[in-house]
């Protein structure tokens, strides 16, 4: 737990100083330092326990390397046995305090609801400004928001899937909504039958859980555009009949992290009263076996009324996506922006290693925007680019396309080529599929993402709406 507070009082009493540096000349303990090996890189840290003072480095005033520091920050405070630090906001940091705020609080983040054992420690920052206190109140509150929707997503996905199933998935989003008081609808198996919804009703049949069908909405009276989200939510994938190796299946509870990701964005925005309409709509669905499981050979009839060959059940996150990408284009007319956020392929991971999300899309102009929104908040995004050869690789010789491609190569741009056919014509130019397979969960701690979810792409969409306001 980490309280961060604004204070104009510089004398109030605290435990230690954490004091950040991009420079070892000037510093009054230069000497002290150096004598520790302390060098000016992101990640590094040094406590002085004589004066009380923790430094951190840190290389660029980007807010990626900022959060890394305010993490940095909190990591040190941690490992020690005092509660309380201050840090003075010069005016060197002050264009840095919502990154500062936004990585202590990434950085502290720890899920411990499975640890029998394990000490909730609370700590606490103190900000001392000196002016403008009510600019900072306000960039405080909202880095709160922005830190504490990607928390909340982080939760979600960490929850083991015999606890977090389409149901839980869907009475989380309940209360999420309840809380920013927006609108909520939840339909289940018997609505997806009767509206044509196939393809995402047979991934979910052999699983003991309903599928459920999660739509929120935030509508503004001044909204000045409407953005439509769309989450894959496969809050376990087994693979289905063409069963996961035992250690590929692992991690698969985090499956669910682009609906995750779109609950959790919906709610920052509508915290943060921005003036857009925003949607979030996700797939909740488990892939398993089973005698009634979808089979490779089935054919499979979209919302759309596009057939599908399925010849592989573990390409099952583009079946459930791409009758949610119907549902939102059928129900929601006029619409700016329809992003979808989905753990879609493992080759992204492949090609663009796990910390990087995949930008796809037609629209190139609209895709270096939203990688741009993704740097300004240290996300690391790039576009990956559709093309006429790759496209042909979907054709079926049975169905309208096939769930995957007949290449071994390029598998994250045939899985957004596979998406694409399901965007109607008016809205190919306002479309981006992010693929986050590879920076959702962290196996290996970076940054300020501990082990586990890392809410991967909330803070850029709200960045790319807030950029809209
Ligand atoms: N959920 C997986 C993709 C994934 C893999 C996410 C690793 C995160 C880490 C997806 O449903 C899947 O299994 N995709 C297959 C597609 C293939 C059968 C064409 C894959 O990537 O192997
Ligand atoms: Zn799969
Ligand atoms: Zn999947």
């Amino acid at each position: 737990m980490i309280k961060i507070n604004l204070v104009k009082d510089l004398n109030k009493k605290n435990d230690l100083e954490i004091i950040f540096l991009n420079s070892l000349e000037k510093c009054a303990d230069k000497k002290l330092l150096e004598e520790l090996n302390f060098e000016i890189k992101d990640e590094a840290s040094a406590l002085l326990l004589e004066s009380k003072k923790i430094y951190v480095a840190y290389e660029k005033d980007d807010f990626d390397s900022m959060a890394i520091a305010g993490a940095s920050a909190v990591k040190k405070l941690k490992s020690t046995k005092f509660k309380r630090a201050k840090i003075v906001l010069n005016s060197k940091l002050e264009k840095s305090f919502s990154s500062l705020v936004q990585g202590a609080i990434l950085g502290e983040y720890e899920f411990l609801k499975y640890k029998t054992k394990a000490k909730k420690t609370k700590i606490e920052l103190d900000f001392v400004v000196s002016k403008n206190i009510e600019k900072f109140e306000k960039e405080l509150k909202e880095a709160k928001i922005i830190a504490d929707a990607v928390n909340k997503a982080r939760d979600m996905v960490n929850t083991p899937p015999a606890d977090f199933y389409p149901k839980t998935m869907a009475k989380i989003a309940k209360d999420l909504a309840n809380d920013a008081k927006i609108q909520v609808k939840i339909e289940g198996e018997k609505y997806l039958d009767k509206n044509k919804m196939k393809s995402m009703l047979s991934v979910g049949r052999a699983s003991v859980h309903e599928s459920k069908l999660i739509h929120l909405s935030y509508k503004p009276k001044n909204a000045k555009k409407k953005v439509v989200l769309v989450g894959k939510g496969l809050t376990y994938d087994s693979g289905g009949l063409s069963l996961k190796p035992a250690n590929f299946m692992v991690t698969m509870k985090a499956d669910k992290s682009g609906g995750c990701a779109v609950l959790s964005t919906i709610w920052a925005i509508a915290k943060l009263n921005l003036p857009i309409e925003v949607h979030a709509i996700v797939g909740a669905v488990e892939n398993m076996i089973g005698g009634n499981a979808y089979k490779p050979d089935d054919v499979l009839t979209a919302k759309n009324g596009k057939t599908i060959e399925v010849k592989n059940t573990d390409a099952e996150g583009r079946l459930v996506l791409c009758d949610c990408l119907c549902y939102a284009q059928d129900e929601i007319k006029d619409i700016d922006y329809i992003f979808n956020y989905a753990t879609l392929t493992g080759a992204c991971v492949v090609g663009v290693g796990e910390f990087t999300t995949g930008v796809m899309g037609n629209n190139d102009k609209l895709k270096s925007q939203v990688v741009k929104s993704a740097k300004e908040v240290g996300e690391y995004a790039t576009a990956l680019d559709f093309n006429r050869y790759l496209k042909q690789t979907l054709k079926s010789q049975v169905a309208d396309i096939c769930n995957i491609s007949n290449s071994r190569y390029g598998g994250a741009i045939t899985a957004g080529h596979f998406l694409d056919n399901f965007i109607y014509e008016e809205n190919k130019n306002k479309w981006i599929h992010f693929d986050i397979a590879g920076p959702a969960f962290v196996e290996q701690a970076w940054g300020y993402n501990p082990f586990g979810a890392s809410g991967a792409g909330v803070r850029t969409t709200v960045n790319f709406i807030k950029s809209m306001v």
